[in-house]
């Protein structure tokens, strides 16, 4: 053993095996001080984990693999030179190679504590943040993060939805997180970034961390406030029950699709799933129901996806807005003042044709001093306000950098904006026994109320 150990300790004496050295105690202390958030894996940050699975285990071994390399290199420099000892003293403490080896390791060791007890803590407070998420990769979450800011997700965690806790899904986004942050800095990301998110982990797992089936049951009353067109921007309201329906039995949209024992699955045609060929619903009994579209041919090339939350509520929290449902909700808050004239109309036409969010006050300011001096006069400051107003809207929509702009990000609730519900729900597709779909107004939701002025609804509730 003496024999064998004693050339081996001279040998590692070379840079080479130094350095091999140094990683491997980098990479050790550095991961014991991970050691426990590492395990902690219910919902820890990608980040951290791809330090903690991926990298710091990569240095660790690339240093075990560089020491043998050293002593090879240098026994054969050595052998070659006829420099290599024939002889080898015994092993002890006054052998200088050995003391030289263990001050070393000694003191790499003792520099890696140090080091690591003050930068792990903060690193890992740090990546767990949100503003990690949406920062670190900058341009490239820029919309996710915007979106999510102005949303009621605002403060629940982008892990909580994108991971979700257990260990399986934890690693697999974490190996599809270090790809991405390749592609990151190899500037070969696509822009946008595509959604639907294929490797999403099934929304039934995450949401429902907070949202259980018995919880999300109630018939809801939605109120929808409109700004009109004209000088006045005339203020209508549509008011709906919204048949949400819970997820125990079979009634309302919930139940419906997502009810104990029911699942639903469809194939669809295109990437962003819109273009449906049919739609297979299961029932508690194990009876099969299947709707056919007749617009997509048979030999059409389709993939299956068995529905749950996400295929409905796609933007729950990157609710990304058009000019007119944003203008409205800015102006029903009154950060857009509805009383200044036209102000509905203009502000859209100027999201719509605006280049860029700089030039947005400064249209509103002129569109009022040419045309409407008499105000002008005396609302500068509202006109003001209006004109900062609708350039935030730009800002947290459009990202020109990023190739998003008003619609490029579907969103399947309703029907108004975008398909939605309609892509299955499309009084065209059939069942063999000749059911379809339905679209009947008062299926999914009552109608009390489609843009009236002052609806009654609302006055027999006392609003
Ligand atoms: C409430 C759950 C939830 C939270 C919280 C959340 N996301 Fe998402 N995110 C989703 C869903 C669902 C999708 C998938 C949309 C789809 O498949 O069409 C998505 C998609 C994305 C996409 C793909 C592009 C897109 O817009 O579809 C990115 C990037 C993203 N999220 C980043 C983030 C970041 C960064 C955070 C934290 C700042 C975050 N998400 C927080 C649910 C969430
Ligand atoms: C960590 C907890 C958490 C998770 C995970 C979560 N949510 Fe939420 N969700 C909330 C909170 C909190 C609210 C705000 C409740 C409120 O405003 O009353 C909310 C609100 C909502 C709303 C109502 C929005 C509105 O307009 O009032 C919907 C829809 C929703 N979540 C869907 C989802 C979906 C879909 C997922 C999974 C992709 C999800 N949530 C994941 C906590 C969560
Ligand atoms: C078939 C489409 C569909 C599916 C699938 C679906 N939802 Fe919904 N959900 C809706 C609609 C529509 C509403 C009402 C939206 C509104 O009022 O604006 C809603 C409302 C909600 C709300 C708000 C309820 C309230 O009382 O305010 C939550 C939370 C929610 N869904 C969570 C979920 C979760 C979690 C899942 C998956 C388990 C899910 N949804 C699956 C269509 C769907
Ligand atoms: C992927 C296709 C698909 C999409 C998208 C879809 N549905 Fe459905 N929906 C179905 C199927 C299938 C049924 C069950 C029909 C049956 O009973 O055989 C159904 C049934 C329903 C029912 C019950 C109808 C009844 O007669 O009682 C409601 C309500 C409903 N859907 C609402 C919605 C809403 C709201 C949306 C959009 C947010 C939506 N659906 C989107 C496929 C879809
Ligand atoms: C398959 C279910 C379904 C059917 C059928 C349906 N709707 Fe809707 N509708 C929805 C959902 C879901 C929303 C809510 C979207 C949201 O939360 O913003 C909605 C929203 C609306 C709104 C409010 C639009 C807005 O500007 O926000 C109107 C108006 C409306 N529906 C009218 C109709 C009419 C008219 C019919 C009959 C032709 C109909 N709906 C049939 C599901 C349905």
């Amino acid at each position: 053993m003496k024999g064998f150990l004693a050339p081996v300790i001279y040998l590692s004496n070379n840079w080479i095996s130094q350095l091999g050295v140094v990683l491997v105690t980098t990479a050790t202390v550095f991961w014991l001080f991970l050691l426990p958030s590492g395990i902690a894996a219910d919902n820890v940050h990608p980040y951290l984990g791809i330090l903690f699975f991926l990298l710091l285990p990569g240095l660790f071994f690339a240093g075990l693999a560089v020491i043998p390399l050293g002593i090879y290199l240098r026994k054969r420099r050595e052998k070659s030179q006829g420099a290599y000892p024939e002889d080898f003293p015994p092993l002890d403490l006054k052998h200088t190679a050995l003391r030289r080896l263990l001050t070393f390791v000694g003191v790499a060791t003792f520099a890696n504590l140090v080091i690591a007890s003050q930068l792990t803590y903060s690193a890992v407070e740090y990546m767990d943040s949100d503003k990690f998420c949406g920062l670190t990769c900058h341009s490239v979450m820029a919309p996710e993060f915007a979106a999510y800011q102005n949303s009621p997700h605002a403060r629940v965690g982008c892990v909580k939805c994108h991971i979700g806790p257990g260990a399986g899904w934890f690693v697999k986004s974490k190996l599809s997180g270090t790809w991405q942050m390749a592609a990151v800095n190899l500037n070969t990301y696509p822009r946008p970034i595509p959604a639907p998110v294929h490797n999403l982990r099934p929304a039934r797992e995450t949401c429902e961390a907070c949202h259980w089936p018995q919880k999300y049951g109630e018939d809801r009353l939605r109120i929808v406030d409109k700004f009109g067109d004209d000088e006045a921007n005339t203020r209508t309201k549509t008011v709906l029950l919204m048949r949400i329906g819970g997820g125990n039995g079979a009634a309302g949209i919930h139940g419906a699709h997502l009810g104990e024992g029911i699942t639903t699955r469809y194939a669809h045609t295109d990437d962003k799933r819109q273009s449906i060929a049919w739609v297979e619903h299961k029932q508690k009994d194990g009876k099969i129901t299947r709707y056919q579209s007749p617009d997509v041919k048979a030999d059409a090339k389709t993939e299956v996806r068995e529905m749950d939350c996400v295929d409905c509520h796609n933007r729950p929290t990157h609710v990304f807005e058009l000019p007119e449902r944003a203008v409205d909700r800015a102006m029903a808050g009154g950060t857009i003042p509805p009383s200044l004239p036209f102000i509905k109309k203009k502000a859209v036409d100027i999201l719509r044709s605006a280049k860029s969010g700089g030039e947005i006050p400064k249209a509103i300011d002129s569109f009022y001093r040419a045309g409407h001096a008499g105000i002008y006069g005396q609302r500068k400051a509202e006109i003001q306000q209006a004109g900062q107003a609708v350039q935030a809207i730009y800002d947290r929509n459009v990202f020109p950098q990023m190739n998003v702009t008003w619609g490029t990000y579907i969103n399947n609730i309703g029907h108004t904006d975008f398909p939605g519900c309609f892509r299955c729900h499309d009084d065209a597709r059939a069942s063999s026994s000749g059911k379809k779909l339905t679209q009947d107004c008062n299926t999914c939701h009552s109608l009390l109320a489609m843009d009236e002025e002052a609806p009654k609804i609302l006055s027999d509730l006392g609003k």
